[in-house]
C-alpha cells in the first residue's frame, strides 16, 4: 500500500512518519509515503498554487491546474487500484470503515488544501472529499497524518499483531475501549480494580465489556442512539 500526499508544506509531516508503528511499516517496506511539493507542478517562475476568489472575499483560493497535473503525475507513475481524496473541512466525516475500505488498496493521492479552500473544479478529478471533525484547520497536513495512520495501521503487516487491531475501539462494534491499568498496583491512593489482579480472565473479559459500554455511555452517548446527558451536552 502507498500513499501520496499532496501538500504546499512536504516536510511537515516527515517526523510523524518516521516513529513508531508507521516508521517501522516503512523501514520493513509495508507501506511507502510519498509527500509532493506541490509548488512542483506549477508551470510559472513563482511557483504559485493560489489566487483571488471569483466573486471576492477575503483570502486566497487554491489553484486547481497544479493539483489536477500532480494527480495525473502521480496516477501515471502508482498502478493498481488507486483512489484519489480531498480533504477539506466541507467533505463528509472520516471514519474507521473508510480507513478499513482504503487499506485494501494499492494506493491512497491525499490532496492537503490551504487557504481559504480549493477551487471547486479540482473536485472534478478526486473520488471523495472528507474531514477529519467538525472543527477547522489552518490547512489539511494535520487531517493527512491522522488518515494515513488510521488507514496504515489497517494495513496486513502495519500493526504486528492483528487482534490488536481487532480489539480496537470501532472496529466491530460502534463503542469505546475498556479502562487500561498497569503497575503500580497504587498510585497516590488510586487502586487498580482488583478483578485485574484476579487472573481471572472470564470474569476479566466480562469486566472489560461492562466498563466499555460504560465509557461509551458516558462520552459519546451518540454511538449509542442516546442523547447525551444533560450537563455533557456542548449547548449546556
Ligand atoms: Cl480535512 N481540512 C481542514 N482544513 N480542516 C479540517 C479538516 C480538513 N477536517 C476537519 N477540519
Amino acid at each position: 500500500m502507498r500513499f501520496d500526499i499532496l501538500t504546499i508544506f512536504p516536510g511537515a509531516l516527515d517526523g510523524l512518519f518516521s516513529v513508531g508503528v508507521i516508521g517501522q511499516a516503512r523501514a520493513a517496506g509495508a507501506i511507502e509515503i510519498e509527500c509532493h511539493d506541490l509548488r512542483d507542478y506549477t508551470d510559472d517562475p513563482h511557483r504559485v498554487v493560489d489566487d483571488r476568489p471569483y466573486g471576492g472575499g477575503a483570502g486566497m483560493v487554491m489553484k486547481v491546474e497544479p493539483f489536477v497535473r500532480a494527480i495525473e503525475a502521480i496516477r501515471g507513475r502508482v498502478g493498481g487500484h488507486v483512489r484519489t481524496v480531498l480533504l477539506s473541512p466541507q467533505g463528509r466525516l472520516f471514519r474507521q470503515a473508510d480507513a478499513a475500505r482504503w487499506a485494501a488498496l494499492d494506493g491512497l493521492i491525499l490532496l492537503c488544501g490551504r487557504y481559504e479552500g480549493v477551487d471547486e473544479r479540482v473536485l472534478a478529478f478526486v473520488d471523495e472529499e472528507v474531514s477529519i471533525g467538525d472543527y477547522v484547520l489552518t490547512g489539511g497536513e494535520v487531517a493527512a497524518a491522522a488518515i494515513v495512520e488510521a488507514t496504515a495501521r489497517m494495513t496486513p503487516g502495519v500493526v504486528g499483531r492483528f487482534d490488536s487491531v481487532e480489539s480496537d475501539s470501532f472496529y466491530d462494534a460502534p463503542r469505546l475501549g475498556a479502562p487500561q491499568y498497569t503497575r503500580p498496583p497504587e498510585f497516590r491512593g488510586l487502586t487498580v480494580p482488583e478483578v485485574l489482579l484476579s487472573g481471572d480472565h472470564a470474569k476479566i473479559e466480562g469486566w472489560r465489556e461492562r466498563e466499555a459500554w460504560k465509557k461509551t455511555a458516558k462520552n459519546r452517548p451518540d454511538l449509542l442512539g442516546m442523547r447525551p446527558e444533560a450537563g455533557e451536552r456542548d449547548d449546556g
